[in-house]
């Protein structure tokens, strides 16, 4: 079987998992936009990967992902070892690529039901996990911060790197910080020398506070890593992956075409999703595409929309207003 960690060129440019953001909808959007090299599912819960409930028979909608987008790999998180190995099974069956594990979310609700960065301080059921999510023979790796309420970066990685897996992602913070705090990049740089020092064959990636495609490569030249995963720097330039250095960037545009890619936005997530996911979730987008607009009007007509038409008809009374041409397209 392909490992895709193993076969993708360095430095990797991915993009980070994020709920209720890198959906199928906006994961096509980046992708058609600037081409990471890998993309994340959103996290989903290995019991909802075996047994889906929702409004869409069969297939969870976190699960729902197009041909696009290759590779990608589904993110799970949950501490069954029998469910993470069931769905393994499945994930291979729906075309998955890899499976990372979530050993790193810090929101208390899911630490407290010993899942995600709990694992930390359970390394013993990390293992277990990592070995179950093995079973359908899909590439492993994990997504995980350099501690639980301290650095300790030295045991836990150590720790990580003897089970096995495909890939390390490193968050720079400790579960504790969340997102506050400077990203430690020395300590992601330090569980890139452990990995050399042992020999094992694990793509180690660093994460957090990265903002363009160009800190990406600086940082993997820097800090001698295989990767680095972005999540919020696509809020503030969605071309963030492109490679074409002569590109305006996305702050270089006209208002027009940042409302033209809202438009995309819309058209596709009524068109994937239309009253199975919530049309609230797609408010988050309008802030990314109006940033920098002097004007907050369409933003806030916007954020008063509560479904697809009314933002439809906000968006097309706008630009009859308007008389300069959008070059989106062109691009
Ligand atoms: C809205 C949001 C949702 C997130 N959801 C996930 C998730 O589902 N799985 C995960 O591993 N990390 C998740 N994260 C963490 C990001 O993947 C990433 O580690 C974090 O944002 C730091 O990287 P950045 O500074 O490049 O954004 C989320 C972050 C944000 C802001």
């Amino acid at each position: 079987m392909p490992n895709v960690w193993r076969d993708l060129p360095r430095p990797i440019h991915g993009l980070a998992p994020m709920e209720d953001v890198t959906d199928t909808v906006f994961r096509r959007l980046i992708i058609r936009w600037g081409r990471p090299d890998i993309v994340f599912t959103e996290f989903i819960h290995a019991g909802l990967v075996v047994e889906p409930r929702g409004k869409r028979p069969g297939l969870t909608p976190r699960l729902v992902h197009s041909p696009t987008e290759k590779p990608i790999a589904a993110q799970i998180w949950g501490n069954d070892p029998e469910q993470y190995a069931r769905a393994s099974l499945r994930l291979r069956d729906l075309g998955f690529d890899a499976i990372d594990i979530n050993m790193g979310c810090p929101v208390p609700k899911i630490r407290r039901s010993g899942a995600c960065s709990a694992l930390i301080r359970n390394p013993l059921l990390a293992g277990e996990l990592i070995d179950a999510a093995k079973t359908g023979g899909l590439p492993v790796s994990v997504k995980t911060r350099i501690g639980y309420d301290r650095v300790e970066t030295e045991e836990w990685v150590g720790h990580l790197l003897c089970q096995g897996i495909d890939a390390l992602t490193l968050h720079g913070r400790t579960a504790m910080q969340e997102s506050e705090g400077p990203v430690q990049w020395e300590e992601i740089a330090r569980a890139a020398r452990i990995a050399r020092a042992m020999r094992v064959d694990t793509a180690v990636l660093g994460n957090g506070d990265v903002m363009s495609r160009d800190e990406i490569d600086s940082r993997c030249a820097r800090y001698a890593l295989d990767g680095v995963l972005v999540g919020r720097g696509v809020f503030s330039d969605p071309f963030l992956f492109a490679i074409d250095p002569a590109r305006t960037g996305f702050a270089g545009l006209s208002d027009s075409d940042k409302v033209a890619m809202l438009c995309e936005h819309v058209a596709l997530y009524r068109e994937v999703w239309g009253a199975t996911r919530n049309y609230e979730i797609l408010k988050k987008f309008y802030k990314i595409y109006l940033q920098g607009f002097a004007d907050p009007t369409l933003r806030d007509e916007l954020n008063r929309t509560h479904d697809y038409a009314s933002a439809e008809s906000v968006i097309g009374r706008w630009f009859a207003t308007r008389t300069e041409p959008t070059a989106v397209d062109a691009r």
